[in-house]
């Protein structure tokens, strides 16, 4: 067997562009257009480098117990990780062990059969209906295991904790992860069902909600049984995941709850006029909960105007896929952003 041979071949996943292009209105990876707040940037500057030769406190101590009591939880129902898709890939691989399939709906986070194909997980994908949205009952059959996003992306739609719980009550072997990475844009968090199931795992991010995404910052929530084994798992990978800076500004994070909530109700308002406007335009979209929305045309071409839209400065997410090659992910930016977006919208159509 030559080397060449050797090599691990895996399809990895594509997140969308970072093109550093002048005055690009930037609305293609779902970030928050608003700044991460005054006490994320006073403890950047606070902070000593001189604790830098040394190596992160290994549990990050401090940020677990600011996020297990913002949430009402012990320290150890709180899992850290390097950004929610590494808290996501150790999910995975923790979690995910048995024969039968794993459960997730045909559209949603395209990480997931991702992970699937790198750790050879067997996988069944169970189709949203044709409004986007998932059918309960189709997750009542025999599964090694269960995960949605929770608003789901790209489609921005979101079930009901009622709901969550019937998934919970029926798979009670199996573990069921609610990826909430958009739950603070306007959704209800399935935190409290953590008291009832110890088979739920509620994945989040620092990097939606709380502007934070350059940081890369991402936990699970769960019973303490799974989030010791998911650090088991961690501390055979990398034992120092979260590093001392990311630590302090995750706490200061948290201390700054209050003025995130208003950038979320900011963006809500935003995504509200943009529907408003869009819709109007002659677009169709589902219900977003989340800070992006998602929309088709039916007498424009997706693709097309994806590219019209990069030409004019303007980057959203196109999906080359089946069901959705007719739609684009738009990121809800500022104010100012979506009113120049919606104008050039507008122009763009006349024209075809
Ligand atoms: C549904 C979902 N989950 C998880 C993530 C990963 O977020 P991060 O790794 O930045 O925490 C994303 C990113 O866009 C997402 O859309």
């Amino acid at each position: 067997m030559s080397w060449q041979e050797k090599l691990r071949n895996v399809e990895p996943y594509v997140a969308g562009e970072q093109p550093k292009i002048k005055d690009l209105i930037k609305l293609n990876t779902n970030e928050n257009p608003y700044h991460p707040g005054s006490l994320v940037k006073q403890a950047i500057k606070d902070f000593d480098e001189g604790v830098l030769p040394l190596y992160p406190n290994p549990d990050a101590d401090g940020l677990k117990s600011k996020i297990a009591s913002y949430y009402e939880l012990e320290n150890d129902q709180v899992f850290l990780g390097n950004g929610s898709d590494e808290v996501l890939a150790l999910t995975f691989l923790t979690c995910f062990n048995g024969e039968e399939p794993i459960l997730f709906p045909d559209i949603t986070y395209s990480f997931y059969p991702v992970y699937c194909d790198l750790y050879k997980i067997n996988f069944k994908t169970i189709p949203l209906n044709d409004q986007f949205k998932m059918n309960i009952d189709d997750y009542k059959q025999k599964n090694s295991g269960i995960i949605f996003p929770n608003p789901n992306a790209p489609t921005g739609e979101m079930i009901g904790v009622d709901a969550i719980e019937e998934i919970l009550k029926f798979n009670q072997e199996s573990i069921v992860v609610v990826d909430e990475a958009y739950i603070d844009f306007g959704g209800t968090s399935c935190v409290e069902l953590l008291k009832k199931y110890d088979q739920l795992l509620i994945i989040q991010t620092f990097s939606k909600f709380r502007s934070l995404a350059g940081i890369r910052l991402g936990y699970a929530l769960g019973n303490k049984d799974i989030i010791a084994k998911l650090y088991d798992v961690k501390n055979s990978f990398n034992s120092y995941p979260i590093d001392s800076l990311a630590q302090v500004i995750g706490c200061a994070s948290f201390d700054d709850t209050d003025y995130i909530k208003e950038n979320a109700n900011k963006v809500i308002k935003t995504r509200e006029y943009t529907v408003k406007a869009l819709k109007e335009l002659g677009f169709e979209m589902t219900d977003s909960y989340t800070n992006f929305i998602f929309v088709t045309h039916p007498n424009h071409d997706a693709n097309i105007l994806f590219t019209s839209l990069k030409e004019k400065g303007i980057l959203v997410r196109y999906f080359n896929k089946p069901r959705i090659n007719q739609h684009l992910r738009i990121t809800i930016g500022t104010q100012e952003q979506m009113e120049k977006m919606v104008e050039i919208i507008k122009e763009l159509l006349k024209k075809d």
